[in-house]
């Protein structure tokens, strides 16, 4: 792709925030602390997970950078980033009071990109967690070793991103809204990007969606060159990435080169030999790749972010925060805390904008794809405390009890209760 390089070494890797956890240096995979996490609705750039498979791409002139639309399709395409940036961006109805938070929170990072992209006409703003399907690995690889790169539980950011509709996008090759199967029998829509990884063998990180979910505009699936209202960085897919709500961070594509339609679902290594989920009893000896489907929705997730283990607390009061979300649009119908193990229970309380009372599933007061964050302030006596938080989406869906009833060998989806063990300075050790 002229414009836009995938490099084969490290030597050109951009520049990193220095509190972030650093999981693998090359490629580069990094989280923020549990306590940055969640200091706002909004991650900061800085501190959004970084996640990669080989050495970042460089963009050597934007002007020169197009990406091609083709495959099953009766007009094959080029677009270059300033006919992308023409098309209209996707619009959120419940986003005006957002937008007024949204600004309130860059006031004092970047005031004037995020009022241009909140203002400018004809555009629109969409909050979006992504997760990434190893969050929570190495509770999961505690138990029993998994293969893959280890994460606490921040593998997941909620950010603003701004871009064009990928459904909007494909009517241009003559694909319209709500297509399952085009007239040359395109069935799915396929992401390559131009990184080189390994596990592909040098060639490029790919990925892809069935074409009925890329052409409808409920589905908010975007071509994004904005994040939190900033052009984006180059560690989060400048100039051009896809952003598939609800779904797990894989099928995100970075940097990307090419959106081809296909019949049959993407070939590539993250789609066919990796991102599945199999039963615990599938082992490296006897594993199938074929007889699972590649990973598609994020299941209900929660952590608690305001304690480590084995942190010291006073008795008394105590904060006990983090965040929960599902993936397909489902929202968050409650959130279970408990600090005796999961012996009994209490709600806490669920909040995304200050003021706004958050209601699962209700477009109008919650953002569907985003995360919802919970807090619950308990007493704690004098015993060691074993903190355990539990989330039930609005599909009565809830978070599995035990970690070795999900375990799988590649360690993806650990989304168990989520325990926290703190010792209390009166307890007897
Ligand atoms: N796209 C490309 N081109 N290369 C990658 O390595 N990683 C994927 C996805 N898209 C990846 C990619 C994975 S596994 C995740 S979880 C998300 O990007 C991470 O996105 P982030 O680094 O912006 O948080």
């Amino acid at each position: 792709m002229p414009g836009l390089i995938g490099p084969s070494d490290y030597s050109r890797e951009p520049p990193r925030h220095p509190s972030l956890k650093i999981n693998a240096k090359e490629p580069f995979n990094a989280e923020p602390t549990r306590q940055d996490l969640i200091l706002s609705y909004i991650t900061p750039v800085d501190y959004f997970y970084k996640r990669n498979h080989g050495p970042i791409p460089i963009v050597e002139d934007i002007d020169r950078y197009s990406l091609a639309i083709d495959g099953l399709v009766d007009k094959p395409i080029q677009l270059s980033m300033a006919q992308i940036r023409l098309l209209p961006k996707y619009n959120v109805t419940a986003t005006l009071q957002v937008d007024i938070k949204v600004f309130l929170f860059y006031l004092f990072r970047n005031i004037y990109s995020m009022l241009d992209s909140i203002m400018e006409s004809g555009s629109k703003i969409m909050f979006h967690h992504l997760q990434c399907a190893g969050n929570r690995r190495t509770a999961m690889s505690q138990q029993l070793k998994v293969r893959g790169v280890g994460w606490d539980i921040s593998a997941l950011g909620n950010a603003v991103w701004g871009g064009a509709k990928l459904s909007d996008v494909l009517e241009l090759v003559g694909v319209s809204k709500l297509t399952s199967v085009t007239s040359s029998g395109g069935k799915h829509v396929e992401f390559i990007s131009i990184d080189k990884c390994k596990e592909e063998k040098g060639g490029p990180y790919k990925a892809s969606v069935p074409i009925s979910q890329a052409t409808n505009p409920e589905a908010d699936v975007l071509l994004a060159y904005e994040m939190n209202g900033e052009i984006l960085n180059r560690d989060h897919g400048y100039p051009l990435r896809v952003v598939v709500p609800g779904v797990i961070g894989a099928r995100s594509v970075k940097w990307l080169d090419r959106i081809t339609i296909i019949e049959q679902e993407c070939q590539g290594f993250f789609m066919q030999k990796d991102y599945k989920m199999f039963p615990p009893s599938v082992n490296w000896d006897n594993i199938d790749w074929s007889t699972r489907r590649p990973q598609m929705d994020f299941p209900v997730q929660s952590a608690i972010c305001s304690l480590h283990d084995v942190d010291i607390v006073k008795p008394g009061k105590v904060r006990i925060a983090g965040y929960a979300v599902s993936g397909g649009g489902r929202g968050i119908e409650r959130v279970d805390v408990s600090i005796d193990g999961g012996k009994t229970w209490f709600e806490a309380s669920r909040y995304q904008k200050t003021g706004v009372p958050y209601v699962s599933d209700d477009d109008s007061s919650c953002d569907k794809w985003a995360w919802v964050l919970f807090e619950a302030i308990v007493n704690l006596q004098s015993e060691n405390a074993d903190i355990v938080v539990k989330a039930v989406d609005s599909s009565a869906n809830v978070q599995p009890e035990n970690v070795m009833s999900i375990w799988n060998l590649r360690g993806i989806l650990n989304t168990s209760w989520h325990h926290v063990y703190v010792r209390s300075t009166a307890a007897k050790l």
